[in-house]
């Protein structure tokens, strides 16, 4: 695949890329929080414009979760074109994550491997942000809030409760994330038993939250794609059996076997090399769960076409993480811009009309 060619590709990244990784991502997060990161024109297009769990989405391309995990910049990220944004994760204390350096950028294969382990400010300080965010007008684009349970807590299902009853008023939806490969124990959390309680406990805490004045929101669990089929196959019954609103299909992996040059590093891996893993567990999922669940796409997307290849194997909507480390702060906008392209050499009428193209081909990648 071509590599676009732009002022990102010929300097910014390679400035960026002499930078330990997290501190470059903190730069990045200042220049967006300092107006530096601008897009000249938003791509505009009604014909990439989605309704997916109740919400509207101007177009499908979102920034995963981890990029502004205490709710810095989402206005900023949505800005520069994206449809949407998440928030997190979350935990209720603020917790330091584990010792750096903790992020690698593994450049040769466009991947990433990170074991941060949840750093982040706790509820209290992104509240704070969100609730000065409710004040600006005229922001378009769904702020998605992903919510996780602290290292040491004493109930990790109360954890999640919590994060749904802190956020309520300031979520327009809300992630599971049970998937993340850096807290040990927390993908127990995936096994039937386990998942069915606490997907219980928070559709509970939803009921509970949910007034004449304050709709119910929807909820997205967020699965790892080192899961067996039948592991896939009891989360998809909780899922159904609780009426979660929908998927996000997938977390970073722990297996390194798809990586040109062996890495050491611990931790979970995105970026290109786990574009066709994810991407094969996005379409198990769509054929196991129906046309009606709605399903988010991430895992290594990095263009239209990967993109686009995500809603052709079962995605309504995608996002984006280490694409943006390899692409630049244009990502969105570029994305979209090659959507309304391929709409137009394919002759398609809207991106929805393309979900599920491929999710056969896809699924059977994986037997
Ligand atoms: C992540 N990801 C992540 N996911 C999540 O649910 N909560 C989190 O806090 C984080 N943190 C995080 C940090 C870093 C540095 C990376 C690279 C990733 C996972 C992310 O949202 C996404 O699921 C994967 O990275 C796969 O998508 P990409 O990166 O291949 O587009």
């Amino acid at each position: 695949m071509n590599k676009p060619f732009s002022m990102w590709n010929l300097v910014g990244r390679n400035l960026s890329f002499t930078l330990d990784a997290e501190t470059a991502h903190g730069l990045a997060i200042k220049a967006l929080k300092l107006g530096a990161v601008r897009t000249r024109s938003v791509h505009s297009d009604p014909r990439l414009h989605r309704k997916v769990a109740g919400l509207d989405f101007a177009n499908p391309i979102g920034v995963a979760a981890g990029f502004d995990k205490n709710a810095e910049v989402p206005d900023e990220l949505l800005a520069t074109g994206f449809g949407f944004t998440e928030v997190g994760t979350i935990t209720p204390l603020a917790q330091t994550g584990n010792p750096k350096p903790r992020i690698f950028r593994l450049p040769a294969d466009e991947a990433v491997i990170n074991r941060l382990g949840f750093n982040n400010a706790g509820h209290a300080a992104a509240i704070e942000r969100l609730k000065a965010r409710r004040r600006k007008n005229g922001i378009i684009g769904s702020i998605g809030i992903n919510i996780g349970a602290n290292k040491d807590s004493a109930d990790r299902a109360d954890d999640y409760v919590r994060g749904i009853k802190a956020f309520y008023p300031f979520a327009d939806y809300f992630t599971v994330n049970i998937s993340s490969p850096n807290t040990p124990g927390l993908r127990d959390l995936q096994a039937r038993d386990q998942l069915s309680n606490l997907m219980q406990l928070i559709v509970d805490a939803r009921g509970a939250m949910t007034t004449q004045k304050q709709p119910s929101i929807p909820i997205f669990l967020k699965i790892a794609p080192d899961l067996t089929d039948t592991e896939l196959d009891d989360i998809i019954a909780v899922v159904l059996d609780k009426k979660i609103d929908g998927m996000i299909v997938s977390n970073t992996t722990i297996d390194r076997s798809m990586l040109s040059r062996p890495s050491q590093e611990a931790g979970g891996l995105s970026g290109k090399p786990l574009f066709e893993r994810s991407t094969i567990m996005l379409a198990k999922t769509r054929q196991r769960a129906g046309k009606d669940l709605a399903l988010i796409g991430v895992g290594g997307v990095d263009s239209a076409e990967t993109a686009l290849t995500k809603i052709q194997a079962g995605a309504d909507l995608v996002q984006v993480y280490t694409g943006m480390i390899y692409r630049g702060p244009t990502i969105a906008n570029d994305i979209n811009r090659g959507l309304s392209k391929l709409l137009d050499s394919q002759g398609a009428s809207h991106i929805g009309d393309l979900r599920d193209n491929a999710v056969d081909e896809w699924a059977n990648k994986g037997r």
